[in-house]
């Protein structure tokens, strides 16, 4: 088939070039949009037995593959545009191109965080929410497939709700195995997004056995016959988070167990390309053994350096609550010693040999004994 195309793609060249000045570039080009996601672009000329290509500019992604047709489809998603517009480049094989400019409504909706969770049980009804912004709009979705008769409508949303945080409507005729699109309708302009399913995080139950944690997962019940790999990640003893992928089978996984710790566990699932890459956000966290809080490393890490720092701040109000009593001036050490030396043992008085502070003036400390009801205070 792919041979067969590049031999007449070759053909058309190799005849487009023999008469290259010949080949005029289309004329008359014009669009229009069939509904706010699908878009038809023609024009009127050359008629007779040319072939034509078109690509978007941006992406250089669509069709390449030269057509007898002089029109193209296609479906456009505001939230894959990299500017304000979209531009086509169109053809006429073997001659000049000649670009259009496509422009779409502005503003967009204010719609952020989309989220779209399928119905645990059902293929069919989808819960999506979003954080709104300060606007209203309308939301209405169908499945993506070309529109060139313009029957298949928007089907609006008929079970919207809001909270505080997230607004979100549950659409009840979405399939997890469609592709849908979401079409987010304000007063002066539009959105359209792909939704991109999600299930619900798998819920994750611990067992200590042999040793060893032992976890099992729940799988979701729908979307059927995925192949769904598992995300999961768990600190131990509040060293640094590991994770570690696996492909569901049946069998549970085994994490080693030191009794002396606590373990922390997220996870998360993705389905494979045949599930058109369903997925979960992390689930809640689920602790194993959280009481136990005695390992070394949190009391290195943690206690330590607090049971530091109450000593040095009750030192610290200790020698400010005294201060006037213990020393007037400036808490001078070599004069406190100096002091202690001279009152308390003339004998050791030390000679030159050893350190002596320079000389300095001594002001008169007075050390009063420190009375009971002041000590215990
Ligand atoms: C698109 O081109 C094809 C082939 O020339 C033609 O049959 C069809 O009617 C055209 N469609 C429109 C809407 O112009
Ligand atoms: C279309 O978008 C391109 C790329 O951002 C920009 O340079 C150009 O000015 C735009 N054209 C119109 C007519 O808005
Ligand atoms: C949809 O999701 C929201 C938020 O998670 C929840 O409050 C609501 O009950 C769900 N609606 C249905 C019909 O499941
Ligand atoms: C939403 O739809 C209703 C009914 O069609 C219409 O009256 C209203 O103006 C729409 N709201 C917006 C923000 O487009």
């Amino acid at each position: 088939m792919e041979f067969v195309t590049l031999l007449t793609l070759t053909a058309v060249m190799l005849a487009g070039r023999g008469d290259a000045e010949g080949v005029p570039p289309p004329t008359g080009v014009s669009y229009v949009w069939l509904d706010l996601l699908t878009l038809r672009v023609s024009w009127k000329k050359p008629i007779g037995n040319f072939q034509y290509m078109y690509m978007e500019k941006s992406t250089g992604e669509q069709d390449k593959q030269s057509t007898p047709w002089r029109n193209f489809t296609v479906e456009l998603l505001t939230e894959n545009m990299v500017s304000d517009n979209w531009t086509y480049l169109i053809q006429t094989v073997g001659g000049p191109s000649v670009s259009q400019i496509i422009k779409s409504p502005k503003p967009r909706a204010e719609v952020n965080d989309i989220k779209c969770v399928i119905h645990k049980t059902s293929g069919t009804g989808i819960n999506c929410s979003w954080i709104p912004g300060n606007q209203m709009f309308n939301l209405s979705y169908r499945v993506f497939g070309m529109n060139s008769n313009n029957n298949k409508k928007f089907t609006p949303c008929t079970r919207p709700y809001s909270s505080p945080t997230r607004n979100g409507c549950y659409l009840d005729h979405a399939k997890a195995e469609d592709s849908t699109c979401m079409l987010f309708e304000t007063q002066t302009g539009y959105s359209t997004y792909e939704m991109k399913p999600m299930v619900d995080p798998p819920e994750l139950s611990i067992k200590e056995e042999g040793g060893e944690l032992k976890l099992s997962f729940s799988k979701p019940k729908v979307p059927q016959n995925c192949i769904w790999t598992y995300n999961v990640c768990y600190s131990k003893c509040n060293h640094p988070k590991e994770c570690q992928n696996f492909i569901w089978n049946k069998e549970p996984m085994f994490v080693p167990y030191k009794k002396d710790c606590r373990y922390d566990f997220w996870s998360s699932i993705k389905a494979g390309k045949s599930c058109k890459g369903v997925f979960s956000d992390f689930g809640k966290v689920v602790s194993y053994n959280s009481t136990a809080t005695n390992d070394t490393l949190t009391v290195v890490s943690i206690v330590l350096p607090i049971v530091l720092s109450v000593c040095i701040f009750l030192s610290c109000y200790c020698f400010r609550r005294y201060s006037s009593i213990i020393c007037p001036v400036i808490p001078d050490p070599s004069a406190i010693f100096k002091e202690m030396m001279m009152n308390g043992n003339k004998e050791l008085k030390t000679t030159g040999t050893l350190y002596a502070p320079v000389p300095e003036p001594i002001e008169s400390c007075r050390v009063d004994p420190v009375p009971d009801y002041m000590l215990k205070s």
